[in-house]
């Protein structure tokens, strides 16, 4: 950034002033972080009766459907404002269809977290990889995801999911178009007060790896003809831009600590919301990290989050949104 418009200090100026006491550190603190900015990721999974716990990432689980809506009550007496809903489905097959089904559990999952908590806003992760037998974002055609033949699909995806009462739909897929088809689906079906949240600027990135095991998936290929490749800062930036073109209301980017260069990027040129999601290898290891004893897990997660918002997010998706929710609440 520019310092042209920065007065230049004296040579002896004294930084340390408002460094002195903790009440003067708070009051010239510049960024903060607060609860109504969390996002909590949620792995529900059908015909299961008790919780999974994820051993690559500790205090997190796959909720059996039938606990959804206490786990969705807890977290908004917690104070979290928002959830990101994930399933995890028993009836996969080629192209994802369980995902558009009325009664599928996509839009179970919805209907049962606005009917346990009606002020929740509920995203929608809408993508095909965790419905598909091959688990690809999106149908198969030779050796690679058809992109085309994948937004109609989006668009009968997101339309579902709209009328099970998601506040929120967030297409994850990286294919090219998706905005457009699902802003256009919406609107056609009386939806067009439902807004878009883009995974607008995903890199294909090995923290995911830990995800994969969340959703219990079978993949074993590779999303780099699809997700972004994490040396391109300019295609990062181009690629939300093109989104916030086709319609998107909020724009994102994922991961999150090994990108800060790219959310700052996006924020000088945009003027929509942006989120971060803190993915699921950024989890693991502060996690790993703090039970070697290694780190200060609090310290760290904090940290982290701020420099998101200092970088120029407004929303964070994070498995410790719960953590955070009561670490906030605690301090006040
Ligand atoms: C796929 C999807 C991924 C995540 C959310 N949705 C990753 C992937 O490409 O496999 C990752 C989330 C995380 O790692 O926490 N649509």
């Amino acid at each position: 950034m520019a310092a042209d418009h920065l007065i230049t200090p004296t040579p002896d100026f004294r930084f340390r002033r408002l460094r002195r006491t903790a009440a003067l550190r708070d009051l010239v603190r510049q960024t903060h972080l607060r609860v109504e900015d969390l996002i909590l990721p949620l792995f529900i999974e059908e015909d299961i009766s008790e919780a999974v716990a994820i051993s690559s990432m500790p205090g997190v689980y796959r909720y059996p459907e039938k606990d959804l809506a206490d786990i969705v009550r807890k977290a908004a007496a917690l104070g979290i404002r928002a959830i990101i809903l994930f399933g995890v489905s028993h009836h996969k097959d080629d192209c994802g269809s369980d995902s558009w089904q009325e009664d599928g559990l996509m839009a179970r999952m919805i209907r049962t977290a606005k009917t346990a908590a009606p002020d929740m806003v509920v995203i929608s992760d809408n993508c095909f990889c965790e419905y598909t037998d091959h688990g690809h974002c999106g149908v198969i055609a030779g050796d690679d995801v058809d992109n085309d033949a994948t937004l109609a699909n989006l668009a009968r995806q997101s339309v579902v999911a709209a009328q099970a009462g998601a506040d929120m739909i967030a297409p994850s897929g990286m294919m090219d178009g998706m905005i457009s088809a699902i802003r256009a689906g919406l609107d056609d079906a009386g939806f067009s007060h439902i807004p878009v949240m883009s995974y607008s600027t995903k890199f294909a990135s090995a923290f995911y790896g830990p995800f994969r095991d969340a959703v219990d998936s079978t993949f074993k290929g590779t999303r780099e003809s699809y997700q972004m490749d994490p040396g391109n800062a300019r295609e990062a930036l181009a690629e939300s831009l093109q989104d916030e073109a086709e319609g998107a209301d909020l724009l994102m980017v994922k991961p999150g600590t090994a990108y800060l260069d790219v959310i700052a990027d996006i924020r000088a040129h945009s003027e929509r919301p942006l989120a971060v999601y803190h993915v699921s290898g950024e989890y693991a290891m502060i996690k790993a990290g703090a039970a070697a004893g290694v780190i200060d897990e609090k310290a760290i997660v904090l940290e982290t989050m701020t420099a998101f918002k200092r970088a120029g997010c407004d929303l964070i998706i994070t498995y410790y949104a719960e953590d955070i929710a009561r670490w906030l609440a605690s301090e006040r």
